[in-house]
């Protein structure tokens, strides 16, 4: 019998602050108390350390196929090791269903990519693309037998990922009379596509163009619009990447109704505005994700959104592209779109910074407390996408997934001493206070300091169950 011995941490959960001992025993939390017995256990002294249940980062593109040859930049190894750097022990990525696909085995391509790789836990949500009666047929078994409770469907990149409304009404109905929940990237993506077409054809080829053609009404139309289909269909709903004030208030009003309407935000929403689009140079080409960094109001938003419940997660849509060309080719690179900001991949990196940047600017500056904290990163996500007691728990019975957090190192963020693959990070040069010391996944210490423990395909695939039933 393998026994680890944490003693004298400050153990912080969703709902408990208290200074203790945690006994795991073969990777599950056995007992946590005062002077637990150390015999043969492999002991870790936490003193002056914060103890947090592993991070769950629900949003994430690990080596993902974008279209036109272009791949994200992080493999699931790299990834999933940068994620354990930043305090994140279980991922949930996606599995994407091309055109005249199906959607099991969409699953089936992404499991086996997986699972030789991640060096942390992992699940995938679902993208449908291609929503027909044979792929709404697969539904309940990837529920019930595969573990897939949540899937993905885009309002925006019409003739690529978009799927109309009746396809948007008929996923939720079938999913969620399964116990499963549809996830929305919500925009217009028509309108979008209007002012995208609009830009080029005035000659406006520069990244800022990606910002000024997705503005954030267009955001909180599709986010209405979405609530009212889900609320018609009876399910609860779920936004992606949520950024817009605009799109916040929808759910604010939903939510205020009885409506069981959920949503997440991301740190890159929470920490910079549209202000990096005036870098000089195709430097604001790094800054290019969907949607596009907003403004102050919406900033303000978002924070009183974490703050009040109205915004249940923060991820961090971790979807990496080199700036420069990198030894896999250019197609991976932000180089791609130099030319017309409606070529460059979409996304940015993200996935090691989570804890830090939440806990510097989130905890430490008064926004949100400890308890918060570790509901918006590691309990919220475990109990929306079905993996709660097992993670996102400190808690006898649980998996042994923590982070020893000290509350007082000082450090800069810089692409110089990240594990991604990605060659530039988007905060670079940021002082933060706040450091993920040690990392165990199941019981295994995985990172120590700047050592690096674990090993490829340690992760292992978590089947869920229902998605979205958290009330
Ligand atoms: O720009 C982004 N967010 N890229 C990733 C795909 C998505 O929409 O989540
Ligand atoms: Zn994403």
């Amino acid at each position: 019998m393998n026994s680890v011995l944490i003693q004298n941490g400050r153990i912080v959960t969703a709902t408990d602050d208290y200074v203790g001992d945690i006994l795991i025993r073969d990777g599950v939390i056995e007992a946590i108390g005062h002077h637990l017995p150390a015999e043969n256990a492999e002991i870790h002294d936490a003193t002056d350390l914060l103890v947090f249940p592993g991070g769950i980062d629900a949003h994430v593109h690990m080596e993902t196929p974008m279209g036109n040859g272009v791949y994200t930049c992080d493999t699931f190894e790299s990834g999933t090791i940068s994620a354990a750097f930043g305090g994140t022990t279980t991922i949930i990525d996606f599995a994407q269903q091309f055109h005249n696909d199906s959607p099991k085995a969409a699953l089936d391509r992404r499991l086996a990519a997986a699972a030789p790789q991640c060096c942390v836990d992992y699940a995938f949500h679902v993208i449908l693309t291609d929503v027909n009666p044979s792929s709404l047929g697969e539904l309940p078994d990837l529920i019930n037998n595969d573990g897939v409770s949540s899937f993905k469907l885009y309002m925006a990149y019409p003739g690529v990922l978009m799927v109309d409304d009746a396809a948007i009404f008929k996923t939720m109905r079938k999913a969620g009379s399964h116990g499963g929940m549809a996830l929305l990237h919500a925009e217009n993506g028509l309108v979008i596509q209007a002012l995208i077409e609009e830009a080029l054809e005035e000659g406006n080829t520069s990244p800022k163009f990606h910002q000024m053609t997705r503005p954030s009404l267009m955001e909180g139309e599709a986010a209405h619009r979405v609530i009212r289909i889900a609320e018609l269909a009876e399910v609860p709903v779920y936004i992606v990447h949520l950024s817009a004030e605009e799109a916040l208030a929808a759910v604010v009003e939903a939510r205020d109704r009885g409506i069981h309407a959920f949503a997440e935000t991301c740190p890159h929403y929470l920490f910079l505005d549209h202000s990096e689009y005036d870098r000089p140079d195709f430097e604001a080409a790094k800054y290019v994700m969907t949607p596009p960094l907003r403004d102050h109001h919406c900033q303000h938003a978002l924070w009183r959104g974490l703050k009040f419940d109205d915004l249940q997660l923060v991820a961090t849509d971790h979807c990496p592209f080199c700036f420069n060309e990198n030894p896999l080719g250019i197609l991976k690179s932000k180089q791609y779109g130099r030319e017309n900001f409606n070529k460059i991949p979409n996304g940015a990196p993200g996935v090691e910074l989570r804890l830090t940047l939440l806990y510097d600017g989130g905890v430490r500056t008064g926004r949100i407390n400890l308890n918060r904290f570790v509901q918006l990163t590691a309990t919220a996500p475990a109990k929306m996408f079905g993996l709660f007691p097992r993670k996102g728990a400190i808690a006898p019975g649980s998996d042994a997934d923590l982070v020893l957090f000290d509350p007082n190192a000082t450090h800069r963020i810089s692409a110089s001493n990240h594990h991604s693959l990605v060659d530039y990070s988007l905060f670079e040069g940021r002082e933060v206070t706040g450091k993920v010391r040690k990392v165990f996944l199941r019981g295994q210490c995985i990172v120590d300091g700047e050592q690096w423990l674990g090993k490829p395909g340690m992760g292992e695939y978590l089947p869920r169950k229902a998605s979205g039933r958290v009330l």
